[in-house]
């Protein structure tokens, strides 16, 4: 690079405010600058969850699905480019994520109020509450103030979100790596109180668990019984089950239904029936909705805490990063 260049790149780099690399998340954050943000996007949340009433869960699934990955910044919404392969692709979002849309719709009411402030990922953590909220779960304030990624890597979704063939014991240590208890990854978990599994995740384990040819012990006989009606050997892997017997209501029945051995995924059974550490929260949130609640909602916030440091800005569409900002981000490298 020519000291001509490395002089253009800083100073455009330097003269755009917009990009930032640290974030103090709080709530109330757009109280100045966009007062009815929290307003619109309860809105548009409560709008698309009568058109479509399953997007309360597929909305919520984004916020671990983004927090996870480098942080709540919205990488998982990054559309693929010719020099990027985003996070949509990745194996546990493919073919499984949905109502990237209602997102998008969301921006577009909040652009139209004040744009170019909210945040898509701030967008991902206030939908994702509005959704339990509106599903019958508990109400609390969120922090905000996040900034969006320039990047997104299906590498690092790949490395990261754990498989439906998960265990107790190996979520515990994954959790315990984004500082999240084992009590927070078993109240994250009750997310699976609302929404839907495909066949695809469980037919393992309803007819080869473990490679040994049986299905898993540990699932209740009618229940089982009624998964192999829903997703026979061979049949149609894209089909859909209910997570719980409740699918549309957040409440405590996912951790009741864990307890009698109806537990969808294998990462959720195992909860109660493989580690005694997971089984503990399991057991007192299958008899207290309360304790369930307080201990989603901790959760849910400390998860929403995860941040990658990295530079960022408010992106306007939330599928692709603003124009110019790449090159800028390109400077910090050097
Ligand atoms: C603990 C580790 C977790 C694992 C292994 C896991 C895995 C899965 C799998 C395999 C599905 C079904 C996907 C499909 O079949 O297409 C699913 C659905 C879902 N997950 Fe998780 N998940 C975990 C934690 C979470 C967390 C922390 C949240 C949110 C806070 C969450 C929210 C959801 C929701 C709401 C659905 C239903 C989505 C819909 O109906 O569109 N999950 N999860």
């Amino acid at each position: 690079m020519t000291s001509t260049h490395l002089f253009f790149v800083l100073v455009t780099f330097f003269l755009n405010i917009s990009i930032t690399f640290s974030t103090q998340l709080r709530p109330g954050f757009y109280e100045q600058t966009c007062p009815k943000a929290e307003e619109i996007v309860k809105d548009v949340m409560l709008e698309s969850m009568m058109r479509d009433r399953r997007s309360a869960a597929s909305v919520m699934r984004l916020q671990f699905h983004d927090c996870f990955v480098n942080g709540c910044d919205a990488s998982l919404l990054l559309d693929d480019t010719p020099n990027m392969l985003g996070e949509k692709l990745s194996l546990s979002n493919i073919d499984s994520l949905r109502s990237y849309e209602v997102v998008d719709e969301i921006k577009e009411a909040l652009e139209n109020f004040c744009p170019g402030v909210v945040s898509c990922a701030d967008i991902i953590i206030m939908a994702s509450r509005d959704a339990v909220t509106l599903s019958g779960g508990p109400n609390w304030e969120v922090k905000l103030g996040r900034k969006d990624s320039l990047t997104a890597s299906q590498a690092d979704s790949d490395k990261v979100m754990p498989s439906p063939r998960a265990n107790a014991t190996a979520l515990i240590d994954l959790f315990s790596t984004f500082y999240l208890s084992i009590k927070d990854m078993v109240a994250l978990s009750g997310s699976h109180s609302i929404g839907n599994g495909r066949c695809f995740s469980i037919i393992f384990r309803l007819y080869n668990q473990s490679g040994t040819g049986l299905p898993d012990p540990t699932i209740e006989p009618e229940f089982r019984e009624k998964l192999d009606r829903l997703c026979p050997d061979g049949g149609d892997l894209e089909v859909i089950g209910n997570l719980d017997a409740t699918p549309f209501k957040f409440d405590n029945q996912y951790f009741k239904d864990l307890v009698n051995g109806r537990g969808f995924l294998n990462s959720d059974q195992t909860l109660y029936s493989l580690d005694p550490r997971s089984r503990e929260f399991v057991v007192q949130f299958s008899k207290d909705q309360g304790a369930f609640f307080a201990a989603f909602v901790e959760g849910m916030l400390k998860m929403g805490d995860i941040q990658s440091g990295r530079p960022g800005e408010i992106r306007r569409n939330c599928r692709e990063v603003n124009a110019g900002s790449i090159e800028q981000g390109f400077v910090k490298s050097f």
